[in-house]
């Protein structure tokens, strides 16, 4: 008998156990007639910086927003070099280049996906402005040396805590580590809106104040701009919806992190599985093995009834939007994103689904 199909998120089950919480707000929202940067979203600021023991939190449109916006920030000059994972999603590069500065590429580790802490001092020149990390999967860089690096050189760092909400280093939550911390709250993420929203963590009062300005056309008091802005606001509604989820975002991660425990301990070795440290909590944004046979692995997993994703098919260099980096080489990125498969590891599914998924793999032929 063939088993239900697994997908490999359910977004509606997912947000079920908060449906009503969704529904009072929305009632609520709909009642106050005040749709733009209103309590919901300075409440949420709050919040989310309460939850990080952090000052100031700036509720922004989304996760490639709140990169940009950090950026811009800094007044980096045209040209500024900014050091970032060779394997990261599209978005982190997209920020640099839309900010007329230039990304260079440094090699992750193999067995942790994160940037390579030893190879970031060689890609270090006089042009370089700031280290964008990226805490991939759900797992925070080895911030340690990643902070001495910046601190000898005199670098910024913009976290990319896109993937990585409420994920910890030595105890430490991402997003807390650099200048910038840059969430996006899309809805598939740990913590997910149902839209899109993004937030920045930032240190000091004044990155507070020009980053509020920055997402409201440049605005300190309305009709009056002091700066050329953006329009990058976290949505109202959004905001309110993240209030009822924030709450629960342990909850989130330790439901993802019990799910990760079943494959580590039950996948057979053929699979390369995340490498565990007890300096790290990840969160399991996306649970990722890697096998030499992948395509097949993921057409036998979906002929049983098993939806995977590939984070990601194509490395950034060899995209077609980045022609003129083509040419590059980075053999570590590219293993990583040909042999790659991500399997179904969300709240929304359940320790049942996941043996499944387990038996299933024990039984590839490889
Ligand atoms: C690593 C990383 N950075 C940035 C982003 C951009 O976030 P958003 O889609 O909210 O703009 C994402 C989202 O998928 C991401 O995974």
């Amino acid at each position: 008998m063939s088993h239900t199909r697994i997908p490999y998120e359910n977004l509606k089950l997912l947000n079920r156990s908060f449906e009503d919480g969704f529904k009072n707000k929305f009632n609520n929202f709909l009642d106050s007639g005040w749709y733009i940067l209103g309590n919901e979203v300075a409440e949420f600021e709050r919040e989310f910086a309460e939850y990080h023991n952090e000052k100031f939190v700036v509720g922004v449109a989304n996760g490639l927003d709140a990169l940009i916006l950090s950026l811009k920030c800094c007044n980096f000059k045209k040209g500024d070099e900014v050091i970032v994972p060779s394997n990261t999603y599209i978005a982190s590069i997209l920020s640099i280049l839309q900010c007329d500065l230039i990304p260079v590429f440094v090699e992750p580790k193999l067995d942790t996906y994160n940037i390579d802490p030893e190879k970031i001092n060689e890609a270090i020149t006089s042009k370089t402005a700031a280290i964008m990390v990226v805490h991939l999967y759900g797992q925070c860089c080895e911030m340690t040396p990643i902070l001495s690096i910046a601190k000898e050189h005199n670098l910024k760092i913009i976290e990319d805590c896109a993937q990585a909400h409420g994920a910890k280093y030595k105890n430490q939550l991402a997003g807390t580590f650099g200048e910038f911390g840059c969430f996006s709250f899309y809805p598939t993420k740990n913590l997910g809106a149902l839209g899109d929203a993004g937030a920045i963590i930032c240190k000091s009062e004044e990155h507070y104040t020009k980053l509020r300005q920055l997402r409201n056309y440049g605005s300190e008091k309305k009709y009056h701009n002091g700066i050329i802005g953006y329009n990058s606001r976290l949505d109202e509604v959004q905001a309110a919806f993240l209030r009822i989820k924030l709450p629960h975002l342990n909850d989130i991660n330790n439901h993802k992190r019990k799910l990760a425990k079943i494959y580590q301990d039950n996948l057979s070795n053929t699979y390369i599985k995340p490498v565990l440290n007890e300096d790290y909590e990840n969160v399991y944004h996306i649970y990722n093995i890697r096998h030499n046979k992948r395509d097949d692995l993921k057409s036998f997993l979906a002929e049983n009834n098993i939806d995977t994703e590939i984070h990601y098919p194509v490395a950034p260099h060899k995209q077609k939007a980045l022609l003129n980096l083509n040419n590059l080489s980075y053999p570590i990125s590219e293993e990583i994103h040909s042999t790659t498969l991500s399997l179904p590891c969300s709240f929304a599914h359940t320790e049942a689904d996941i043996y499944f998924v387990i038996e299933t793999l024990n039984k590839f032929n490889c």
